[in-house]
């Protein structure tokens, strides 16, 4: 019967150590795959996915360093364990397989007790990445799914993450605080997925009854993304995106302050695309026509004290200027799949 627990690939090419290695780990439940040399190593990692690797550093063909940096240079084994057996504990071999993304370090030659408890150890740091990985892909499959539905969203979501991001990591928020904003950025009309493509789609102005329905949306979004655990500290935004800063927006007509800080950043970066992109109803315009709008708006509908700031970061972002602190994986998505044929062209409404 296979066995249960990790696989681990075995990559030394000393075969007695190898065959050490197997038995040992074979006799604790985990499935192994051994291999000699760093090209068969490279080959096994790619057709047999193991949960963790043991790497020798001094190998035939492609030595450990080399191998080590393909596996983090490549997306499906950047977050890969790899537990380095090296006889040269104390030398710049260690540094440079640090340096190369190795996670951890058995010294030759290696206690079993030792070796057992580093790749547990390394095998709950896994399982805590693949949590944060299938959450960060719920949140992209939902961000897929109503760019989708909406044409007016393709790329919408994944532009204003990053500049909601960009305004956030430039107004001093980090870490949590930081995620939440691209967050909540992402999913903000998450909503509309419960919206009627014959409203969504209209060229049209909206009757009053559709305008009340199309309101509804960031009330809906918030109960879509309720069940996510991860959502908790973001709801507030998909709820609060479409307030005012005058307190004459939807859907608790909050002013000022009391709208939360992510929402209100949100929805800058909200209109600021909207204007650039165009909507169906409406073509796009220009980069300086996109400022003065903003400016416009500042104090009735936005924070006037984080359009001056926004705008700043539209320039800086123009130029170049990195922002103060990496923004979140989140916020800096790849565009979007092709699910639809490209969106209809803009067209003037009525
Ligand atoms: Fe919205």
């Amino acid at each position: 019967m296979a066995p249960m627990g990790p696989r681990v690939a075995v990559i030394e090419d000393d075969a007695s150590i190898r065959r050490l290695l197997v038995r040992i780990l074979e006799a604790e439940g985990y499935g192994t795959i051994a291999v000699g040399d760093g090209d068969a190593g490279l080959r096994a990692i790619h057709e047999h996915q193991p949960d963790l690797v043991i790497l020798d550093l001094s190998l035939p063909r492609i030595d450990g360093h080399e191998l080590i940096r393909r596996l983090r240079a490549d997306p499906r084994t950047v977050a890969l364990p790899v537990i380095v057996l090296t006889g040269h504990t104390a030398s710049a071999d260690m540094i440079a397989a640090l340096d190369a993304g190795a996670d951890d370090f058995v010294a030759k030659p290696f206690q079993q007790l030792e070796l057992l408890a580093r790749l547990r150890s390394a095998w709950r740091m896994r399982q805590v990445t693949l949590k944060m990985e299938d959450a960060h892909a719920i949140v992209v499959a939902l961000v897929n799914a109503v760019e989708a539905k909406d044409v007016d969203l393709k790329d919408h979501c994944r532009n204003l993450a990053f500049r909601a991001a960009r305004l956030g990591a430039y107004v001093g928020l980090r870490d949590q605080e930081l995620d939440e904003v691209a967050f909540g950025a992402l999913l903000h009309d998450i909503g509309k997925i419960a919206l009627p493509e014959a409203i969504l789609h209209k060229p049209g102005p909206l009757t009053e009854d559709e305008i009340r329905e199309m309101r509804l949306h960031p009330v809906i979004g918030e109960r879509i993304i309720g069940p996510l655990r991860i959502a908790r500290d973001f709801s507030p935004i998909i709820r609060h995106h479409h307030e005012r800063w005058d307190g004459r927006g939807y859907p608790d007509g909050l002013a000022g302050e009391a709208i939360p800080l992510g929402a209100r950043i949100v929805a800058i970066a909200d209109a600021f695309d909207a204007i650039v992109r165009g909507r169906v109803y409406r073509a796009a315009r220009t980069l300086d026509e996109a400022i003065e709008e903003l400016r416009r708006h500042s104090g009735s509908q936005f924070d006037p004290g984080l359009i001056p700031l926004f705008i700043d970061e539209i320039e800086r972002v123009g130029s170049g200027t990195p922002p103060p602190v990496e923004l979140p994986s989140v916020a800096r998505l790849a565009v979007a799949v092709p699910i639809r044929p490209d969106p209809v062209p803009a067209r003037p409404r009525p």
